[in-house]
């Protein structure tokens, strides 16, 4: 395991590439905390991670559900078989019991070929249902009783296949209150709310600020390599940088600070990241500061706003991908408003540059759609 070498009067150094690897710095964010409140979950997790227990992860977006949720089944018995990903709120309405329970051949007009829904793509393995309390009230009589009966049936068969599937589940919603408002069956949520985990906000866990920033930079500077000194290898952090950090709250939580580095890192091509290239404003973030902006010294200015520009479209570009398109998720994943994604489109399509066009029908909002496939691996 890299050190940090703290050196309070000149800041932060950390190691490059050469010198601590993702795996390494992953595995120290995940394994202890500075953080009261994180250092329970990770107890939690430790405790439940053996057991076939249905495991309820609730956060704000960005907190790490997901993590977490791939944590548990890589300590679990199942690590060597599939983990499965449904995103509830991604497709239409009427794929989601085929998508979830699979369908015979014939089963319905369409229905060409035999398919396996992901309940019987996870056996043996573990299934997370990211966004559950996006299940429509109509299919959750349908889903409690796959979970009570730890069996499935495929569309258009009457022969039930025994699952030996582990469930994890998240929300950022509030799901008592969506059953006070009729919006989730009551024994759905109680089928659910087995062993909940509650993901504690960044702001509320600063103490682990450094750990994760070094393990965003461990994970994010080999890919922005050309950008930086050639035989460089340690990314510096001024000691103004790290105030600003634990001044700022973060709303996107850690998926937020992700972005607010892979920004630094592409705005100190010298490898020492200055307040100014977190672009936190008054303890705001700008998300996408202005081309025209001032940022440095005038001769960087260029190289860096070029760069910005790339990583911008290429984040806007892995957005709309991971969300099929969908414009309102988009701009949620990348903590922006709906409006401002349209209009970066816009320039993006002037500038000849290929977006991925929105889902047809506009009924994506709500549905299921596979968000990772079998057999895991790191987020
Ligand atoms: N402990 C951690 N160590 C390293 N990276 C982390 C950690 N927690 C979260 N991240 C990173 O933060 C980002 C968001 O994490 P994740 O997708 O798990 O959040 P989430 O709670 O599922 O968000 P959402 O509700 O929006 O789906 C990812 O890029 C993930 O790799
Ligand atoms: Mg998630």
């Amino acid at each position: 395991m890299t050190q940090v070498r703290a050196n309070r009067q000149r800041g932060y150094e950390m190691d490059g590439p050469s010198g601590a690897s993702s795996e390494d710095g992953a595995e120290l964010v995940l394994t202890r905390s500075a953080s009261p409140a994180m250092a329970r979950v990770l107890e939690l997790v430790r405790e439940v991670a053996p057991t076939d227990t249905t495991v309820l992860l609730t956060g704000e977006t960005g907190t790490g559900k997901e993590v977490i949720a791939r944590q548990i089944h890589a300590r679990s018995r199942r690590a060597g078989q599939p983990f499965i990903a449904v995103n509830c709120g991604a497709l239409p309405a009427p794929l989601i019991e085929s998508e979830l329970f699979g369908h015979e051949r014939g089963a319905f007009s369409g229905a060409l070929e035999r398919r396996i829904g992901h309940f019987e793509a996870a056996q043996g393995g573990t299934l997370l249902l990211d966004e559950v309390s996006e299940i429509p009230l109509a299919l959750q009589t349908r889903l409690l009783r796959v979970l009570q009966e730890r069996e499935v049936q495929r569309v258009g068969s009457s022969r039930p296949l025994p699952l030996d599937v582990r469930i994890i589940a998240t929300t950022n919603r509030d799901l008592a209150t969506m059953v006070q408002r009729g919006e989730l069956r009551k024994d759905l949520y109680y089928r659910l709310n087995v062993f909940p985990i509650a993901l504690p906000p960044l702001r509320e866990r600063k103490d682990d600020l450094e750990a994760l920033v070094r393990v965003l930079i461990a994970r994010l500077r080999p890919a922005l390599g050309p950008m930086h000194g050639a035989g460089e290898d340690t990314v510096r952090l001024a000691r103004e940088t790290l105030s600003a950090l634990h001044a700022y709250d973060f709303p996107g939580n850690v998926r937020e600070l992700a972005n607010v580095i892979e920004r630094a890192l592409v705005l100190s091509p010298d490898g020492v990241i200055q307040p100014e290239a977190l672009a936190l404003e008054g303890g705001r973030v700008s998300p996408w500061p202005s081309p025209r902006g001032p940022v440095g010294s005038a001769a960087r200015d260029d190289v860096a706003i070029e760069a910005l520009e790339e990583v911008e479209r290429r984040l806007i570009l892995e957005a709309l991908d991971a969300c099929r398109g969908n414009r309102t998720h988009a701009a949620a994943r990348l903590g922006i408003s709906v409006r401002t994604l349209r209009n970066k489109i816009r320039v993006l399509r002037e500038l000849g540059v290929a977006v991925p066009a929105p889902p047809s029908g506009g009924a994506t909002a709500r549905g299921f759609v596979p968000v990772h496939g079998a057999g895991g691996g790191p987020p």
